[in-house]
């Protein structure tokens, strides 16, 4: 099947047909200020999206469709360009996983401490113990978490719903397109292909005594196109491809990166994509598989993917200024 036609005027469907969240403008300036520190100081800057993004089938909201991602890759992503050298814009979707707090979820956190002395209580201090079976390397995730927050590493920027996420990604864009080839974008987000413009969306819950429902729902506009093309012309941009039927994805990874002309298409099926991806590139092409050791150890395909692209970047920046 064919990629879906690129619209020519994605900037007016974004504006008639996707709802502009009120703080946009505030956001964009946050991200802008952000990338200009960081290129100040020399450091590069990649936006990383992460998790899925909801479409509500109703104005107001009881029911939606949701895309499947749980925010490891890109949580685990932004933790590894850290370590890289970069700043990073982590647009996310509203309690996906985030960097370092992946490591501990919410009921091994409370599980993994206790009190000692006092019982917590207001002018009865008590300590708090860390059960290091629990929460393995605590000391240590907290204090690079430190150092990231000291540094500012880290500009979280949240979304929810597809609208939020398109008109988020476009003021990303254009707040980082003024650190030119610096700028690197990685979209790991997994991101809705339908939706139910406002103009036909009912305001109501759908009632189910009016029977099996039928849904009919148009096309979200790819939004790498205008990406690439108009609002960060100079970056790096790297798109991610899922598929659950291996047989098909390099095929459509190659043919992503022949219709936008990017730089890079990281590859992976859903089933396997925890310890194998392949890295596409214009004039390359990189498997990247863990070992039975590499598990063994806790290496994450992340910081393989990281390191493949953080080299590409490098020689990306390097034939621009040559
Ligand atoms: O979060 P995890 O559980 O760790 O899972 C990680 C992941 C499987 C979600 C991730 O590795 C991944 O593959 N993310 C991209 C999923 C996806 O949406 O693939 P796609 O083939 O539908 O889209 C391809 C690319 O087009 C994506 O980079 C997307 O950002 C972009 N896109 C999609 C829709 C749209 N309207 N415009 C776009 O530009």
């Amino acid at each position: 099947m064919a990629e879906p036609r690129v619209s020519s005027s994605i900037d007016g469907t974004l504006a008639e047909e996707f709802a502009v969240p009120s703080h946009v403008e505030e956001v964009k300036e946050k991200m802008a200020a952000f990338a200009g520190l960081h290129a100040a100081a020399g450091r590069r800057v990649v936006l990383v999206t992460s998790g899925g993004t909801k479409v509500p089938l109703e104005s107001r909201t009881v029911r939606f469709l949701d895309n499947f991602s749980s925010g490891r890759r890109g949580a685990a992503s932004a933790e590894y360009f850290m370590d890289s050298g970069y700043a990073v814009v982590f647009l996310h979707r509203h309690r996906s996983l985030y960097p370092y707090a992946r490591m501990f979820p919410g009921t091994d956190l409370l599980d993994g401490l206790r009190l000692r002395g006092g019982d917590g209580a207001a002018g009865d201090p008590a300590d708090v113990l860390v059960d290091r079976r629990l929460l393995p390397n605590v000391g240590k995730v907290l204090r690079r978490y430190q150092e990231v927050k000291d540094g500012k590493l880290l500009l979280p920027v949240e979304f929810s719903t597809l609208s939020e996420y398109l008109h988020l990604l476009k003021a990303a864009a254009q707040a980082l397109s003024t650190i030119g080839a610096t700028a690197m974008f990685y979209l790991a987000a997994a991101v809705s292909d339908f939706y139910i413009p406002a103009s036909e969306m009912p305001e109501h819950k759908i009632q189910s005594s009016n029977g099996p429902l039928q849904l009919s729902m148009k096309m979200v506009p790819k939004i790498l196109s205008p990406l690439v093309k108009d609002w960060a012309p100079q970056a790096f941009v790297t798109s991610f491809k899922l598929e659950t039927d291996a047989a098909i994805l390099l095929e459509r990874a190659r043919r992503a990166l022949d219709t936008y002309r990017h730089q890079a298409v990281v590859a992976n099926v859903l089933d396997s994509r925890r310890g194998h991806v392949v890295v596409v590139t214009p004039g390359s092409q990189a498997e990247l598989l863990l070992s039975d050791d590499d598990v063994k150890n806790q290496v994450e395909i992340e910081q393989r993917i990281v390191s493949n692209l953080t080299s590409a970047h490098d020689r990306f920046i390097s034939g621009q200024a040559g």
